[in-house]
This record gives structure tokens, C-alpha cells and sequence, in this order.
């Protein structure tokens, strides 16, 4: 992980070297405990969702009792409608939003009972690809990367080889120094999509990746995130394309108002 500090580090303390709790309330201890031995398991699920809603003032709810699982490795569609709860069921998982009820863990991180301190090692292990992009303006295709790797404190000596690979991998080299409002829709999203890659996440999130291009950028960008599911990162593509999804031939969970409507795999 690129010497990134591991999730439940923040609990170390607690710790002698003997492995035993030193805190002074058992009841802490012992989830202190728990939550370190969960997290650091290889066998924790991606992503659970427990009776998860989401209610959003003067709006029908956005989520209804969404449960689901989804095991590390895994590549999963979520698919509906305009309006169907996909952003929203996205944005509960890497902590914008909390959810109105239901448990939501994502790697073994109970959202809604993690201390706030552990958010950025949370959001460090995650990639997002926003539907919207939200690309630095001041800032070139280079440096929107280079920012990204530095919030989440890599190496600095790291930077600029990890910066230079991802672009290669999305083939915008020829444009890193140019600025958002220089790309073309296709690269922005390009450009998007490569600022959340070169954090080397171990969950992608990506918002209608393909929402804004034309069938032939929409396919070689399914095969970015195919390959990086090849690696190893979970993905969570949402979309309303359910003809793209389908021709895909990964498990594909379908939300109607808020409610999950079909599992299919
Ligand atoms: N911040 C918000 N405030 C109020 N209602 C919202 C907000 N965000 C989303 N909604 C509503 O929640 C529902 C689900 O929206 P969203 O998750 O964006 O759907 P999708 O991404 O599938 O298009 C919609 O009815 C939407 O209008
Ligand atoms: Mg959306």
C-alpha cells in the first residue's frame, strides 16, 4: 500500500507490545480489538449494506432498505434510472453522506461508528469517478494528479513516476499540461477517471463513467476499469446504460426509487 499507514493503526496505541489492551474502559478495549482484527483480515467484504435508507428533506427517499454485498475482487454494475439512488448509494460509500438507518461497512470500516480521524485512511483505499468530474481548474491535467497523491501523503520522491504511468495508462500524456476548460469532454472524463486511478484504490467508485462520450471512448473506458479490476481493485460502476452493462457479463444490482429491484449475475 505504498506505505500507507494500514486501516486500525489509529487504534495502535492501545496496544503493548505484548498485544494486550491497555485501555483503561474494557468496553473500548475490546472493540478496539474487534475493530483492528477486522479490519486487518483479508476475508472482509468491500462493501455491506444492512437496511441502509437514505431520506433527503422535501424528496421520496433516495434509498429504501438496501442490503448488499459485495466481496472484494468483485466487479458490480449498479444499474437504474435517472433519479434511481445510484449517486446516492455512492456517495454513503466513502462517507459524504451518512445514511438515515441501516449499517454500511466498507473494508471493514463501520461508517457510521468510525472515528472521524480514520475517514482519510478510509478514503485513501478508495477511487472515485465523479459523474460531474470536479477536475482542479487552476490547475493542469498534471497537477489535478500530483494533488491528489500529495493530500493522501504518497512519497514525494513516488510522485512523478506514479503521476507519468497513469497518464500513460489513459494515454493523456500529450495533454498534461493542459488545463481542464482545454479538454475535450472525452478527456475531462479521461482525466477524471486517471486522477482516481493513480491512487492505486483497492475500491473504485465510478459515477457514469461513460455517461458523457461516444460508444468508442465508453468501451475503451470499460476496459480501463475491467484491467483494474483485473488487478485487484473492487469497482462499483454506476449507470443507466443497462445494455452496456449487460453486454459486460458482471453482476449487475438494479435500483428503482431508491430499492433494489434485481441481483443479477
Ligand atoms: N442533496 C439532495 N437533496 C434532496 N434530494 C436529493 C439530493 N440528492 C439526490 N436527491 C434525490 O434523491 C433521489 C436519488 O438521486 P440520485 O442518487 O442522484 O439518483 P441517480 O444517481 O440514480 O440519478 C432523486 O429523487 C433525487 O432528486
Ligand atoms: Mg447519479
Amino acid at each position: 500500500m505504498n506505505g500507507q499507514p494500514e486501516p486500525g493503526t489509529g487504534s495502535t496505541e492501545f496496544r503493548t507490545p505484548n498485544d494486550k489492551c491497555r485501555v483503561a474502559d474494557p468496553e473500548t478495549a475490546v472493540h478496539a480489538e474487534a475493530t483492528m482484527a477486522e479490519q486487518t483480515t483479508d476475508s472482509v467484504n468491500a462493501v455491506e449494506l444492512v437496511g441502509v435508507s437514505r431520506l433527503y428533506q422535501h424528496s421520496w427517499p433516495a434509498l429504501t432498505d438496501v442490503n448488499l454485498t459485495i466481496e472484494k475482487g468483485d466487479f458490480i454494475f449498479i444499474l437504474g434510472a435517472t433519479g434511481a439512488g445510484k449517486t446516492t448509494l455512492l456517495r454513503l460509500l466513502y462517507r459524504q453522506d451518512l445514511a438515515d438507518s441501516g449499517r454500511i461497512k466498507v473494508l471493514g470500516y463501520d461508517l457510521k461508528r468510525m472515528p472521524l480521524s480514520d475517514v482519510p485512511h478510509l478514503r485513501k483505499r478508495i477511487g472515485i469517478i465523479f459523474q460531474d468530474f470536479r477536475l482542479l481548474a487552476e490547475r493542469t491535467v498534471y497537477e489535478n494528479l500530483e494533488f491528489v497523491l500529495r493530500v493522501i501523503g504518497t512519497d514525494p520522491k513516488e510522485i512523478p513516476g506514479r503521476v507519468q504511468d497513469t497518464l500513460n495508462r489513459l494515454g493523456l500524456v500529450h495533454k498534461k499540461d493542459s488545463y481542464p476548460h482545454q479538454l475535450s469532454g472525452g478527456e475531462q472524463q479521461k482525466t477524471s477517471i486517471a486522477r482516481a486511478l493513480v491512487k492505486e484504490p483497492e475500491i473504485l467508485l465510478a459515477d457514469e463513467p461513460t455517461g458523457n462520450i461516444d460508444p468508442k471512448a465508453a468501451a475503451d473506458i470499460l476496459n480501463i476499469l475491467k484491467d483494474i479490476n483485473y488487478q485487484g481493485a473492487t469497482v462499483l460502476m454506476a449507470t443507466h446504460d443497462a445494455d452496456l452493462a449487460e453486454r459486460t457479463r458482471r453482476r449487475r444490482v438494479t435500483l428503482d426509487a431508491g430499492r433494489i429491484v434485481r441481483d443479477e449475475t
